[in-house]
């Protein structure tokens, strides 16, 4: 019998992996896409509990994080076998895993469904008042710096062009945030994106002008 969602004691073990990272992946970015991811399937349909553990385990592989390669699951699929998951479930969930991230162009779907969704969700957090937030956070853990006028952005990097990226953290809004909206699957998460795009935009519109002395 396999455990139903919430799982509290994989939730734990998740707060503790992500509890010291300030850099954009923290614990509250993981719990905002479960939230998010589970909210999408109100109305998108999907299987809740591929769902749940795609979104609390999306990260965890992450070479960011890790220091590995892109599309690992090693640690996703250890900790579900730890907690009695099928292997059915380990093998559905660990493909959507290895498809979610940006890496650049945004090209990587997951196939099903839940995969969609999950996906959605992640990029989600992205964009928004709390995505700007998150690449300042980011940028700022890697010593970039916020804006530099003589730099201007790459649009459409090869997955090493983006990862080697240093350049500046509004850079990184025409690399990826800014694209996110039209990357998304389902209507749902659409609506969402067209909102959040939308405040985005305004507070790089902000942002320029202040830094030129216009506003
Ligand atoms: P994914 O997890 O889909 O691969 P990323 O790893 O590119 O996406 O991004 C994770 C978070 O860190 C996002 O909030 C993203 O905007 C932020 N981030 C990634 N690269 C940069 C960067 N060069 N500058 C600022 N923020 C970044
Ligand atoms: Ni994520």
């Amino acid at each position: 019998m396999e455990m139903k969602i919430p799982n509290p004691a994989l939730e734990e073990e998740i707060r503790n992996v992500f509890a010291n990272d300030s850099g954009g992946h923290d614990e509250a970015h993981i719990f905002r896409v479960v939230r998010m991811a589970l909210r999408l399937c109100e109305t998108q349909g999907g299987d809740r509990q591929i769902v749940y553990l795609a979104a609390l385990l999306h990260d965890l592989d992450d070479p960011k994080r890790t220091g590995g390669r892109d599309g690992e699951t090693a640690l996703a699929r250890a900790l579900m076998q730890k907690y009695g998951y099928g292997a059915p479930t380990v093998q559905k969930v660990c493909a959507i895993i290895e498809k979610l991230s940006f890496k650049g162009q945004g090209r990587d779907v997951p196939e099903t469904l839940e995969g969609k969704i999950v996906q959605d969700a992640d990029r989600l957090d992205a964009i928004g008042a709390i995505g700007v937030a998150r690449a300042f956070a980011y940028g700022g853990s890697r010593g970039r710096k916020m804006y530099d006028p003589d730099e201007p952005p790459a649009v459409g990097l090869s997955p090493e062009e983006y990862r080697r990226r240093k350049g500046s953290t509004v850079n990184h809004f025409y690399e990826k945030l800014l694209l996110v909206k039209d990357l998304m699957h389902t209507d749902a998460a659409r609506r969402i994106a067209e909102k959040r795009h939308r405040e985005t935009e305004a507070f790089l519109k902000a942002f320029l002008e202040e830094w030129e002395g216009k506003a």
